[in-house]
């Protein structure tokens, strides 16, 4: 697909790869429609793209509300008359110790990361349907293949997005419909400095234009599938180790980043507490 006077919808488009997404396609000649809850950012990014994509605009809110990421399509279609590609970008880090984690940050998590990617995309594909093809794009996380010691539900959710995409590609097939995902690895965004825990993570991070890249080259070429960054030795090795001896990456992993035994006795702690 090219994606010149194409109709463009990017969630999490206020900073980050989301930004770099948005202002890639409106370079090349896309109508472009920016979703985040930083209105004051959305609006920096809004005069970035009417350069080159004058129609461009912004809706500003909370896509962990299911109403929101709904209309956020429908406002779509509304203005534009249609929506050609949908990328699921938006989301909620959560790098923290699962015995720290509340059942609302939990579900915030998943509402944000998952749910409203199945909400945008269940409210899109009508659309697409009668349009006669459209593309879907979700963002994962490597994190979703090899989990990161503290972050148990920011890996589940997306795990369960890298899961949706692929069945979304089985069960479009015919339709005109592509879905393809984006893995990034440690990308250079913004993210890292909302981690509520310091990352044991000390490598190269890659720049986010490599990510928005990738995700042209899945509306480009309709790729299924693109790791960022690729062919990295790292990552092509925790892949591997992965597939073939999982218990040793695991262990490696929960060895990168420790425990503390004060950790699990300040919780042991509380609950006695909350318990007197
Ligand atoms: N950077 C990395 O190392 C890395 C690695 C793997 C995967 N990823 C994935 O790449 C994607 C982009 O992340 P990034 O690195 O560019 O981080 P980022 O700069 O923090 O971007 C996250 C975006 O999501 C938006 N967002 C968060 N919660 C939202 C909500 N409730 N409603 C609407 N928008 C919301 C944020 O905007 P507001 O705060 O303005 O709402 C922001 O625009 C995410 O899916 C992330 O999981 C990143």
């Amino acid at each position: 697909m090219d994606p010149a006077g194409r109709v463009v919808l990017v969630t999490g488009a206020s900073s980050g790869i989301g930004w770099c997404t948005a202002r890639a396609f409106a370079r090349r000649g896309s109508t472009v429609v920016g979703v985040a809850r930083r209105a004051d950012r959305l609006e920096a990014l809004l005069r970035e793209c009417r350069d080159t994509a004058p129609a461009s605009e912004v809706i500003a809110g909370d896509l962990g509300d299911r109403a929101f990421a709904e209309r956020v399509v429908a406002e779509t279609v509304e203005r534009h008359g249609r929506l050609d590609v949908l990328v699921n970008n938006a989301a909620l880090s959560k790098h923290k110790h699962v015995l720290h984690v509340s059942p609302e940050e939990a579900e915030a998590v998943v509402r944000v990361n998952f749910l409203a990617c199945v909400f945008t995309t269940l409210a899109a594909l009508p659309h697409m349907l009668r349009q006669g093809g459209g593309e879907i794009v979700n963002v994962s996380s490597f994190s979703a293949r090899v989990v990161p010691p503290r972050e148990a539900v920011y890996a589940a959710s997306k795990a369960a997005l890298s899961a949706f995409t692929e069945g979304l590609w089985h069960d479009l097939a015919g339709t005109g419909i592509h879905a393809g995902l984006v893995i990034p690895g440690p990308i250079d965004t913004e993210i890292w400095s909302k981690l509520e825990e310091p990352p044991a993570y000390r490598g190269r991070k890659y720049p986010a234009e490599r990510v928005s890249d990738a995700i042209l080259e899945v509306v480009e070429k309709h790729r299924f599938e693109i790791t960022v960054p690729r062919r990295s030795p790292p990552l092509v090795a925790a892949s591997l180790l992965r597939r073939l001896l999982p218990a040793l990456l695991r262990r490696a992993m929960r060895r990168m980043d420790p425990v503390p035994r004060e950790l699990i006795e300040a919780a042991r702690a509380r609950e006695r507490s909350s318990r007197t």
